[in-house]
């Protein structure tokens, strides 16, 4: 007799239950209103404005979802949603789910016709400007985009400031940083550090903002520029988060040899992205954030760490290898 039970394919053919549940939660502020005090029902149902008829069940939802706590009708944050989903704290990851709520839950709604067009499914669909334009002509969704990615780097930033050897380097370049999550952490952690965040011109007052909140604001500058077109300033390391996926091969193999020509012998690159398996079978997260590209971009698309030791070898890296960083996030070390 089989074993087998539909169960799984449940579970997942049902994911957006849970999803969506959470990233409303986020969108309403419920875990930060729970951080300033637990809360009952009528209290949390009048301060989130919510109708009586879902209150009670959300609620529970999220506590039986493990995101809420509930002692005696009395709602409190879980210990994770507490660090992790509280505004006010320097915690908060928030801001990814917010985008992945305010976005992405759309946008997915299309992955069939992305699966049989191969054309995006963003802001852009239909020929309108690409992604980081559409984005930054409005300074709410530039602030709400790149904060985003802060919330989508914290982890890999600390585990990159730990596991690489930067007592060997003094100076270093994040390449498309974004509001700066990777140099701030590097430079609190690495108080011999010096560097750069480069990125577009029109992310220069939020990544300003946000060093001077972590304090690192006489060891980090900010460089505007189009890391296609202009030249890369001189550094003895280069990180590339989240930034080789969101182009085609060409233009993969294009930003890695100009980071080769940058980089003085003996530097290295450390790119780091969602990195597939060489096998393609385990890290689901790396090839469904491929299809995330798929709906976000031109011509992106997740690798692996095969793929990308490749090209570094094609462009004049000497060594590479590839190393985990935190869950699906791996990072692969070019050596020149
Ligand atoms: C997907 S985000 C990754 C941000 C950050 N490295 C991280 O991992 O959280 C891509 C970044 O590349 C920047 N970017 C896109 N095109 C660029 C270009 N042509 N020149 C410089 N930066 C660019 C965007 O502004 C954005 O901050």
């Amino acid at each position: 007799m089989s074993a087998a039970t539909p169960e799984h394919i449940m579970q997942i053919g049902f994911g957006f239950w849970p999803s969506k549940t959470l990233l409303s939660a986020v969108e309403l502020g419920l875990f930060s209103t729970l951080a300033e005090a637990p809360a009952d029902l009528p209290t949390l149902q009048k301060k989130l404005g919510l109708h009586q008829r879902s209150a009670r069940d959300f609620l529970d939802a999220l506590v039986a979802l493990k995101l809420l706590e509930r002692e005696n009708g009395v709602y409190s944050n879980a210990a994770d949603t507490d660090l992790f989903l509280d505004r006010a704290k320097p915690s908060y990851i928030g801001g990814l789910l917010e985008m992945a709520n305010a976005r992405l839950y759309g946008f997915w709604g299309s992955l069939t016709e992305a699966l049989r067009t191969g054309e995006l499914q963003n802001e852009s669909k239909g020929g309108g400007e690409d992604m980081f334009a559409a984005l930054y002509a409005d300074p709410e969704r530039l602030r709400g985009f790149l904060s985003a990615m802060s919330g989508g780097s914290a982890g890999a930033a600390q585990a990159i400031a730990a596991n690489f050897p930067w007592r060997g380097y003094k100076t270093f370049m994040d390449l498309g940083s974004a509001q700066g999550m990777v140099p701030a952490t590097l430079a609190r952690v690495h108080s011999h550090l010096t560097g750069i965040g480069f990125d577009l011109p029109p992310v220069k007052p939020v990544f300003e903002k946000f060093i001077a909140h972590r304090g690192v604001e006489d060891r980090v500058r900010f460089q505007g520029g189009n890391f296609f077109e202009d030249p890369l300033p001189k550094v003895d390391a280069i990180v590339m988060g989240h930034i080789l996926h969101d182009w085609d091969l060409a233009q993969k193999k294009a930003l890695l040899g100009k980071v080769f020509d940058a980089l003085p012998k003996g530097g290295a690159v450390i790119v780091y992205d969602t990195i597939i398996d060489d096998d393609r079978r385990e890290n689901a997260f790396g090839l469904m954030m491929s299809l995330n590209m798929l709906i976000e971009t031109e011509g992106g698309f997740d690798y692996t760490g095969e793929d990308c030791q490749a090209w570094m070898h094609e462009v004049g890296f000497s060594k590479t290898r590839v190393e985990p960083l935190v869950g699906a996030n791996s990072m692969v070390i070019g050596l020149k």
